[in-house]
């Protein structure tokens, strides 16, 4: 028994492999904060958009983003309907910010080839996907520095819980 901790120990004190390359880490390290920090340079309009997410999105997504209902979630629509009876959370009604759409469309759409679109080609369906929402007009160039100034309409729709044992901080 001691015998098979000291092999334990000292498995755990001596650390195989090295630390990862910058080369390496790059291709991974593709997050982008709420305020835009992390957006890789680049740009594109809804213009531009429509060609791609009517080849890469819209089979699942639907010509306007009404999506497939029961098999893949709308992504456009719904704003105004959070406090009602039949509540839809889209990009337009429920994400608060634009620059978390680009995020999630860059590492994980189109769901099937996930990081296959360029990072230009991310703005424009990005933007066309804003435009579907009615948020952005079909030209407006959208970019690493104008995409953080995009109002999203649930932008303050998110409260801090009130529940006494909840100690959420803003
Ligand atoms: C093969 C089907 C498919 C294709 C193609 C596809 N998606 Fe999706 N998409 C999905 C599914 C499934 C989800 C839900 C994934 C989950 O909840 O984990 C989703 C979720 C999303 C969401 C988040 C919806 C929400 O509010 O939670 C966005 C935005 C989105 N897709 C955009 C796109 C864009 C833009 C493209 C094209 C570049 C695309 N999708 C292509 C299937 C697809």
């Amino acid at each position: 028994m001691f015998k098979v901790l000291l092999l334990c120990a000292a498995a755990f004190a001596q650390p195989k492999g090295r630390p990862a390359s910058p080369a390496e880490i790059a291709p991974r390290d593709i997050t982008v904060f709420a305020d835009g920090r992390g957006l890789p340079p680049g740009k594109g309009r809804a213009s531009e958009g429509a060609a791609i997410y009517k080849s890469k999105c819209a089979e699942c997504h639907n010509d306007r983003g009404e999506g497939r209902e029961g098999q893949y979630p709308p992504i456009a629509g719904g704003i105004g309907s959070l406090t009602s009876t039949k509540p839809r959370k889209t990009v337009g009604s429920y994400w608060p910010y634009a620059t978390t759409v680009f995020d999630y469309i860059r590492r994980a759409m189109p769901f099937d080839h996930p990081r296959t679109l360029s990072t230009n080609e991310v703005y424009a369906v990005t933007a066309f996907v804003l435009h579907l929402n009615g948020i952005t007009a079909l030209d407006e160039e959208l970019s690493e520095k104008t995409l953080p100034k995009v109002a999203m309409p649930n932008r303050d729709g998110f409260v801090p819980d009130k529940r006494p044992d909840i100690r959420s901080k803003r």
